[in-house]
C-alpha cells in the first residue's frame, strides 16, 4: 500500500487496494451484441457464444445493460419484472448458463439496476394505478396537480392517470413511472430483488440514474429559464441515507462491484457517493464530458469540447475523488454516439485514432469501461431518415421540434446524426458477411453500419496491428503496471490544444502518456530523462533535441 502526501505535506493517506480498482469493465448492450436464433435481436445465448472473444480481449467484468422482462419502450430500461428475463433475450436457464460460463473463464458479470423507475406494465404500477387506497399506491409518486418539471424524453414529467384523476411522475418516458423511495415497503422489495441476483452469484450492479432516487418532497417548480435542470432532480435530501441503507442491508454482504450512473453529480459531490468511509458505492461515472442530448440539442447540437476543456474535466474529477474515492472512466456507452466519431478527426486516420483513444481510456486513474465495438474502432452510422432511428428520445424530440414546425426536418436529421444514442446501438460488427455476422436471419432490429465490410472483428482478430489487438496488448500492460492503476495523475500540458500528456506515479515509478488528438504532426517537450517506450500506436518514436514528434493521432507510453 502506497503512502501519499497531501499538498501541505502533513497528511499521509493510503490508497486502499481493491480488485474492482484493478478491473476493466466491458459493457454489453445485449440487444445489439449477438443474435443466436435469427430473429434479428441479440440475446443471452449470443453473448455465451462470444465469451471466448471477450476472454481473449482480456477484460475482467461484463456489464450487461438490462436483460429483464420489459415492453422495451426504452430498450429494457423500463422493467416489468425485475426477476424475469426478457423473453426476446432467452430464459433464466440461459442466464444461469451465461453466468457459469463467464465465471468459468474468470469473467465477472454485473447487471443493470434500474430502480428510479419501473415500467408502467410492472405489476406494482398496474395495482397502484387502480385506486388511491391500493396497497401499492405509494410505490409511485402521485399529485393532484403537475408542477413544471419536464421529462428527459420530452413533454411534461407528469401524466394523468384516468382511474384516479391524479398525475404520476415520470422523469423519463410515460411508460417509465418513477418509483417512490420514500416508501419503506418499496425499498425492501428492491433489496430482496438485489439479494436474489447476488445470491445467484452475480458480481455487482451498474446503477441507473442513481442520484435521482431521492426527490425533494416539496416538488418545487424549476426557476424560470431552467427547464430540465438536473440540480433539481439529482442528489435529493435522502439519497445518501437510501444508499447507506442499501449498502448495509444488501451490498455489504457480498464482495461485489457497484458503479453508479452519476447523472447530475458535480465533482465536489462525488465522494459523498464513493468516499471509502461512506459505505455507499465503489465508484460513479460523471456526465461532464458526455454528449449533451437534451431536447434543444436536436435543433442545434452543443459545440464539441476543445481538448483543454476535456482535460480540465478529467483533472477536476481526478482531484475531486482524490485518494479516498474512486471513479469509473468511460468515453463510450449506450447513451453516447461513438467516441471515435467525436474525437477521431475526419476518419482518414481511423485506426491510429481508435488506438490513441484506447490509450487514454486505459491509462487514466479509475476503473475503465470499454463499450462494445469500441475495441474494433466502430464509428457512428449514417442515418438517412428519421424512420431509421429507434430511440424514444429521438422520436419524441422529433414530434416536439419538427412536427410543431420549430425545427426543419433537415436540421433535425443533421443534429440526430451527431448526438443520437442509436449510433452506439447498431449491431456489433463480427464479420464482413451479411448483417455483419450479427444474425443469421434476414433483418436486424436496428440498421447495421455499412462499414462492417472493412471494419469487423473477424478481420481484426487475425491482424496483429488491428485496433482489437492494440486493446488486448494494452490491457495486458495495464494489468502488470501498478502505476497505471494506483498511480497519481498529473496533467503535464493542460493548456496544450492538441496533445494530452500526463504522468502516473506510484511507489517511485513513473509512467508518461503522450497522445496527439489532431490530424497534424506536432512537437512537444519530452519531459522524461532516458525514456523507455512501453507501448504505443506507432513503431519507433521520433525524438529530436529532446522534442517528441507525434504524428497524427499518435499515442506513446513511456517509463524509465
Ligand atoms: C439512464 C440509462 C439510459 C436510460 C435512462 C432511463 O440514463 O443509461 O439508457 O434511457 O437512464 O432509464
Ligand atoms: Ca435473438
Amino acid at each position: 500500500m502506497a503512502l501519499k502526501t497531501s499538498k501541505d505535506g502533513t497528511d499521509l493517506v493510503a490508497t486502499p487496494q481493491h480488485w474492482w480498482k484493478e478491473a476493466v469493465i466491458y459493457q454489453i448492450y445485449p440487444r445489439s451484441f449477438k443474435d443466436s436464433n435469427a430473429d434479428g435481436i441479440g440475446d443471452l445465448r449470443g453473448i455465451i457464444s462470444k465469451l471466448d472473444y471477450l476472454q481473449l480481449l482480456g477484460v475482467d467484468v461484463l456489464w450487461l445493460s438490462p436483460i429483464f422482462a420489459s415492453p422495451n419502450t426504452d430498450n429494457g430500461y423500463d422493467i416489468s419484472d425485475y426477476q424475469a428475463i426478457m423473453t426476446e433475450f432467452g430464459s433464466m436457464a440461459d442466464f444461469d448458463e451465461l453466468l457459469a460460463e463467464a465465471h468459468g473463464r474468470g469473467l465477472k458479470v454485473i447487471l443493470d439496476l434500474v430502480v428510479n423507475h419501473s415500467s408502467d406494465e410492472h405489476r406494482w404500477f398496474e395495482e397502484a394505478r387502480k385506486s388511491t387506497q391500493n396497497p401499492y399506491r405509494d410505490y409511485y409518486i402521485w399529485r393532484d396537480e403537475p408542477n413544471n418539471w419536464q421529462s428527459f424524453f420530452s413533454g411534461s414529467a407528469w401524466e394523468l392517470s384516468a382511474e384516479t384523476e391524479q398525475y404520476y411522475l415520470h422523469l423519463f418516458a410515460k411508460k417509465q413511472p418513477d418509483l417512490n423511495w420514500e416508501s419503506p415497503a418499496l425499498r425492501q422489495e428492491i433489496y430482496t430483488m438485489m439479494h436474489f441476483w447476488l445470491g445467484k452469484g452475480v458480481d455487482g450492479f451498474r446503477m441507473d440514474v442513481i442520484p435521482f432516487l431521492s426527490k425533494d418532497p416539496l416538488f418545487p417548480d424549476y426557476p424560470p429559464g431552467r427547464f430540465g435542470d438536473l440540480i433539481i432532480h439529482a442528489n435529493g435530501p435522502r439519497i445518501h441515507e437510501f444508499l447507506q441503507e442499501m449498502n448495509h442491508q444488501v451490498l455489504a454482504h457480498y464482495d461485489c462491484l457497484t458503479v453508479g450512473e452519476g447523472f447530475g453529480v458535480a465533482a465536489h459531490q462525488a465522494n459523498l457517493y464513493v468516499g471509502h468511509n461512506r459505505q455507499e458505492l465503489n465508484m460513479i461515472y460523471h456526465f461532464d464530458h458526455a454528449v449533451p442530448r437534451e431536447e434543444a440539442c436536436f435543433g442545434q447540437p452543443a459545440p464539441e469540447f476543445t481538448l483543454p476543456e476535456l482535460k480540465t474535466i478529467f483533472a477536476r474529477w481526478d482531484a475531486a475523488v482524490g485518494h479516498s474515492g474512486w471513479q469509473n472512466i468511460y468515453f463510450g456507452n449506450h447513451d453516447n454516439p461513438r467516441v471515435l466519431s467525436r474525437f477521431g478527426g475526419s476518419g482518414s486516420h481511423r485506426v491510429a485514432a481508435a488506438k490513441m483513444l484506447a490509450t487514454v481510456l486505459l491509462t487514466q486513474r479509475g476503473t475503465p469501461s470499454i463499450y462494445q465495438g469500441d475495441e474494433l474502432g466502430m464509428t457512428n452510422c449514417g442515418f438517412e431518415n428519421v424512420g431509421e432511428f429507434d430511440d424514444i428520445q429521438v422520436k419524441n424530440a422529433y414530434k416536439v421540434l419538427v412536427m410543431s414546425g420549430s425545427v426543419r426536418e433537415v436540421d433535425f436529421l443533421k443534429a440526430a446524426n451527431q448526438i443520437a444514442r442509436d449510433h452506439a446501438r447498431t449491431p456489433m460488427q463480427w464479420s464482413a458477411l451479411a448483417h455483419a455476422g450479427f444474425t443469421d436471419g434476414h433483418q436486424t432490429w436496428l440498421k447495421v453500419n455499412p462499414n462492417h465490410a472493412t471494419l469487423n472483428a473477424e478481420d481484426q482478430l487475425s491482424d496483429p496491428d488491428s485496433v482489437f489487438n492494440y486493446y488486448r496488448q494494452l490491457l495486458q500492460i495495464r494489468r502488470k503496471t501498478p502505476a497505471l492503476i494506483y498511480g497519481t495523475y498529473q496533467d503535464l500540458l493542460p493548456q496544450h490544444p492538441q496533445v494530452w500528456a500526463y504522468v502516473r506515479q506510484y511507489e517511485g515509478r513513473s509512467v508518461w502518456v503522450f497522445c496527439n488528438f489532431a490530424e497534424t504532426e506536432i512537437a512537444v517537450d519530452l519531459l522524461v530523462d532516458n525514456p523507455k517506450v512501453i507501448f504505443g500506436n506507432k513503431a519507433g518514436t521520433d525524438v529530436k533535441n529532446n522534442k517528441l514528434i507525434l504524428s497524427p493521432f499518435e499515442a506513446q507510453i513511456f517509463g524509465q
